[in-house]
């Protein structure tokens, strides 16, 4: 079976982004593959964080994730903290495999750099938050992950995992028989890279500027309408598919044709010019079916916090079973001295 994983951070609600361009992917490849999902926690300090809200939102992420299909049965489930001691010294290997010039020209890094050094976010560049990537390949190769399920701007980094685990392989195992498998990303056919619905040339994120550009999947089903039909559009009137000229709609596309699985094509023919009222009604009533399940099943999983924490304890122990052996592995091929 192709074994998969993914992570997500503990930071805030899922929004709509999350939804379509990752966990879509996670519950559909629960049905023929081995998963292994994780909520990132370790992550989740690279930057500056509140350590009360961090417990909060790491057992309300692992019930959002269980709402939104994530099956215990079928998929492991764990908190990456939970499995420090193997992640944290599976990253320190890594790190001397890994360049310093390597990280220092990855995307999310010199956003996330810049955003701190301009005021625009708190807190200062850690050396944490440069780590970050070598971290995440710890996370994907520990489990010899052949499928990534991630939205775009994800690309980099599974990219620099591929690239980290390739040349371990190289530097210390025989040819015929590597270690680390080489991971690639998985991005859905469409809302691989889901926009903000104010500032649709900006990726919909948890720290947006306004919460107006967010859709929240637990966003009542009225919320959320409303901030479908009051995107941000352009002054024009057909609804086309340029994400240059036509950001907004363009955007809404996208997470129509995800919602519906039809092609955009297709809805361009059908709403072409039918004007932009009716079309984002119609995106509206789409992504409020979408989500209609996943509320109904959070309200009910919210009611019981333990069943989630057993849920989370035993998905530790699965992991353990497999990190640990392939750490062991790595440590064996690099020559540590076993006592
Ligand atoms: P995170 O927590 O920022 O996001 C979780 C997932 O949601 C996707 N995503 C989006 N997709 C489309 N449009 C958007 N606007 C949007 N916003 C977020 C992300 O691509 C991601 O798939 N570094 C990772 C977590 C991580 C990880 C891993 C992922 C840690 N270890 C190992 C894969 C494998 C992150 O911060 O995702």
């Amino acid at each position: 079976m192709t074994r998969v994983f993914s992570g997500i951070q503990p930071t805030g609600d899922l929004h709509l982004g999350n939804y379509l361009g990752a966990l879509v992917n996670w519950v559909a490849m629960q049905d023929d593959r081995d998963c292994t999902y994780c909520i990132v926690d370790l992550h989740a300090v690279t930057v500056e964080y509140d350590p009360t809200a961090l417990r909060q939102r790491t057992i309300e992420m692992a019930t959002n994730l269980l709402a939104v299909g994530v099956d215990p049965q079928r998929a492991t489930l764990f908190v990456q903290s939970h499995l420090g001691d193997v992640h944290g010294e599976a990253t320190w290997l890594l790190n001397c495999v890994t360049g310093f010039g390597e990280l220092r020209k990855q995307p999310q890094f010199k956003e996330k750099a810049d955003r701190i050094e301009a005021g625009d976010l708190e807190g200062q560049v850690s050396v944490g938050l440069f780590d970050y990537p070598v971290l995440q390949t710890a996370d994907i190769i520990l489990y010899h992950a052949e499928e990534v399920p991630v939205g775009e701007d994800q690309r980099h980094h599974v990219e620099l995992a591929r690239n980290i685990a390739q040349r371990f392989n190289h530097r210390f195992c025989p040819e015929d028989a590597p270690l680390f498998t080489l991971p690639q990303a998985i991005h859905p056919a469409a809302a691989a890279r889901v926009m903000d619905l104010q500032e649709p040339t900006n990726r919909m994120s948890k720290s947006a500027s306004s919460p107006k550009g967010v859709v929240g999947l637990l966003d009542e089903p009225a919320r959320l309408a409303k901030k479908i039909r009051s995107a941000v559009t352009d002054s024009g009137t057909d609804v086309r598919y340029d994400r240059q000229e036509k950001a907004g709609i363009s955007n809404l596309l996208e997470v129509l044709s995800a919602a519906t699985g039809r092609e955009i094509a297709d809805l361009e023919r059908e709403y072409g010019d039918r004007g932009y009222g009716v079309f984002k009604s119609a995106v509206a009533e789409a992504v409020v079916e979408l989500l209609r399940p996943v509320q109904e099943r959070h309200a009910e999983l919210a009611g019981d916090p333990g069943e989630v924490e057993r849920i989370l304890a035993d998905g530790a122990a699965r992991a353990r079973e497999v990190s640990s052996v392939t750490l062991a592995e790595a440590k064996d091929a690099m020559g540590f001295w076993a006592g």
